[in-house]
Order: C-alpha cells, then structure tokens, then sequence
C-alpha cells in the first residue's frame, strides 16, 4: 500500500513529500468573541514571539516547540485565542461570510470552522452526526463565546430535505481519507484505497444535500484534508455534471504553496474549470487541503 500511496502522491505534486516531512510551526487565531489584538502583548509578556502571517491581522505563527506549553498561557486557558491551521482558516475566510448572512456548516464538529464564521455572519446552523463529537463542539462553541450558532445532532445527507434552499452560504468540510495527516515516520499503516473510494461515495452524497440547501445566488466551498482526487477533483465534476445551476468562482490566495485543480487523473478527463479548484501544499503551519467554491446560480 505504501508503494501505491507515495505513487499517487508523487503523480500529484512531489513536493507534498517533503511537505509531510517538515512541520516546524503551528498557527492560532484571535477569538474575536473574546479578544482583540491586546492578547498578542499578553503572549509576548509570557515569552512568546508570535508572527502575523500576510493575510490577516488576526493569525499568527508559532515554532513548533511553543506548541505544548501554549496550552498553560493565560490567553489560552481564557479562550481569548483558537489554535488553527492555516489552511483551515484561509479555506474558512474565502467563504465570503458578511452580517445578513445564514451559514450552514453540514460537518461542523469540533466546530473551529463554525467558529469563524460566527464572528462574521448573522447566523450559523451547525451539523454533527457523531454524538460524542456533536457534545464537543458545543462546549466548544459555549467555551468560546459564541452565541449565534445552532447545533444539530444529525446526517448532513439528509438535511436539504428538511431545510430546502434555505442558506445564503454552506460549507462542506468533508470526512475524509485524511491523507494530509499523514506522520511519514510512522509509516503508512491506515491507508488503502479502499477507504479513498469509500469517502468519495459519502462526499457526493453530502455535496448534494450541501448544494440543495444553499439559496440560489448563495455560495458554498467544499473542502477536504486530502490529496486524492478521487475524493477532491472528481467530486467537483461529479457536482458541476449534475448541476447546470453549479458554476466553479476562482479564489485568489497570496500565498505560493498552492496548486491548481488537476483536470485529468487514472484515465478520467474533468471538466477544465475545475481547474479553478485549490490545493494547498503542505508548508510550516499550512498543513494539505484542498478546496472549490461553487455558485448557484
Ligand atoms: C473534517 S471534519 C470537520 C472539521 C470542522 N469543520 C472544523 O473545522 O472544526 C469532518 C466531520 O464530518 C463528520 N461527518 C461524518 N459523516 C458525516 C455525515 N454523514 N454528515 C455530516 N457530517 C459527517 C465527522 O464526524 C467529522 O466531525
């Protein structure tokens, strides 16, 4: 399987290898529910050295070391700050939430997406099947002071038929094969492509209950922590085929560790504005994702 595995990888970016290999920084964001830029001098008065990225005021960097002991610091324990990856944070903020709008985030849990968008929109429906999961991320919402968010203990599957076209924006951070977290040293023991196959089933499913809620005129990002495309690239066409109403919007990032969506992979041709897709390369604290938005239009 590690053979297969590094195969593909390679046939998509060689660069994700050494990606994997190199996580020498973490990132957290301010919780602006409960804090303003104040808690970076709080961190700075306990030692710490955090570094804005470009792209927002709000997230910063820190060395991998601070990474443990972070979790004493005073900002930390008074949920004033959120630690985040990047990657989830920039795929999070292309979704461009504003103070009307009605969010739907149909696999929320533990709800550090949910939590983004809480401080932009006006409301936010959160859905989380697993129970055990589903608890977490309401005492995390509770824990971090948001008050705008809704929980559902459900399917997303199956949400559109109660909700129809109701949601200005969704967001469809979808279960997955999770290749990104993937610790080379351990060696490759949890994946198959058995499993790649099975999440890009789930994924179809849950892009279509995602594309049924959102209002026409809304706007929803599907994302995943993986690489394959299976369950990235041909999801995104799967949508677009089926819906004539679906159309892909270009993202533009200020960042290099990214590339754009393959149009053809194992003897399939996508369409060539799937190409409009992002996949974020593994780099410091940006850890692999890929994401699309799509219209309804
Ligand atoms: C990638 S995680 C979401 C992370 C989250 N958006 C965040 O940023 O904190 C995917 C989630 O989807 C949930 N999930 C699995 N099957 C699902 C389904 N059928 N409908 C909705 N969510 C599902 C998983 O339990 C998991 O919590």
């Amino acid at each position: 399987m590690e053979e297969i595995f590094f195969e593909r990888i390679k046939k998509i970016n060689p660069k994700i290898i050494d990606g994997l290999k190199e996580k020498n920084e973490f990132s957290f964001r301010v919780n602006r529910h409960k804090a303003d830029l104040e808690v970076i001098d709080e961190l700075k008065k306990e030692g710490y050295n955090p570094k804005p990225v470009e792209w927002n005021k709000y997230v910063y960097t820190l060395p991998i070391e601070d990474r443990k002991k972070i979790i004493k610091s005073l900002p930390y324990t008074q949920n004033k700050i959120y630690i985040q990856n990047l990657s989830s944070i920039i795929a999070a903020n292309s979704l461009d939430v504003n103070e009307d709008d009605w969010v739907l985030d149909l696999a929320a849990a533990p709800g550090g997406k949910s939590l983004i968008f809480s401080e932009k929109a006006k409301k936010v429906s959160a859905v989380e099947p697993d129970k055990k999961r589903f608890f977490r991320m309401k005492r995390n919402f509770k824990e971090h002071g948001a008050k705008n968010i809704q929980t559902y203990n459900k399917d997303g599957r199956f949400v559109y038929k109660a909700t129809g076209e109701m949601f200005d924006k969704v967001f469809l951070d979808a279960p997955c094969s999770s290749e990104a977290h993937i610790e080379l040293e351990k060696g490759i023991t949890w994946w198959n492509l058995k499993r790649v196959k099975r999440f890009s089933k789930l994924q179809k499913e849950l892009l279509i209950s995602a594309f049924e809620c959102l209002k026409p005129g809304g706007e929803m990002i599907y994302a995943t922590c993986t690489f394959s495309p299976e369950e990235n690239e041909e999801n995104i066409d799967f949508l677009l085929r089926r819906y004539e109403n679906a159309k892909i919007v270009p993202v533009n990032l200020s960042i290099d560790n990214i590339q754009e969506g393959i149009t053809s992979w194992e003897g399939k041709e996508f369409l060539d504005d799937v190409k409009h897709a992002i996949r974020i390369l593994p780099k410091g604290a940006y850890s692999g994702f890929f994401f699309a938005k799509i219209k309804k239009i």
